[in-house]
């Protein structure tokens, strides 16, 4: 079982960005937390990060025959990325997507969700928990 956790721009500022709504946790405690809870259930796992919305498209694009889920938080890109959307929908892997926030309570420019039509569940509010909840959602049985 091999899980490919991907962030979007911006979540390697955690810990500096905008904390009342991120937390004070870095984007390094996010990953030490992600490994420490799939080596202790024995799941193999690759985190990833990226500004650029094309190397999240191949990072989706290279997870084909390579991943059995993804979790994904694609920041801002979540509200306007269509090519990300089309992305997940291709290679056809269960996919959840998780908000650090709870985007639910804020703009209404962050109400729109294009990947959460690819994806097998949704994730916000429980700050990076979340990702182990996610991890958990699609490893559950496996
Ligand atoms: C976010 C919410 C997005 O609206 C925002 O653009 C982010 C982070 C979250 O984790 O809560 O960058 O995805």
């Amino acid at each position: 079982m091999k899980i490919l956790v991907i962030n979007g721009p911006n979540l390697n500022m955690l810990g500096i960005r905008e904390p009342d709504h991120y937390g004070k946790e870095t984007y390094a405690d996010l990953v030490a937390k992600i490994q420490k809870h799939c080596e202790a259930a024995g799941v193999e796992v690759e985190v990833l990060q990226s500004n650029h919305e094309g190397a999240l498209v191949d990072a989706i694009q290279g997870a084909y025959g390579n991943a059995d889920g993804i979790v994904i938080n694609p920041g801002a890109y979540t509200h306007t990325s269509i090519a990300i959307l089309d992305a997940v929908k291709a290679v056809n892997i269960p996919t959840v997507e998780v908000h650090i926030s709870k985007v639910e309570e804020r703009e209404d420019f962050r109400q729109i969700s294009y990947i959460r039509l690819a994806c097998v569940k949704t994730v916000t509010g429980h700050g990076t928990d979340g990702y182990l909840e996610a991890i958990d959602f699609l490893t559950e049985g496996k």
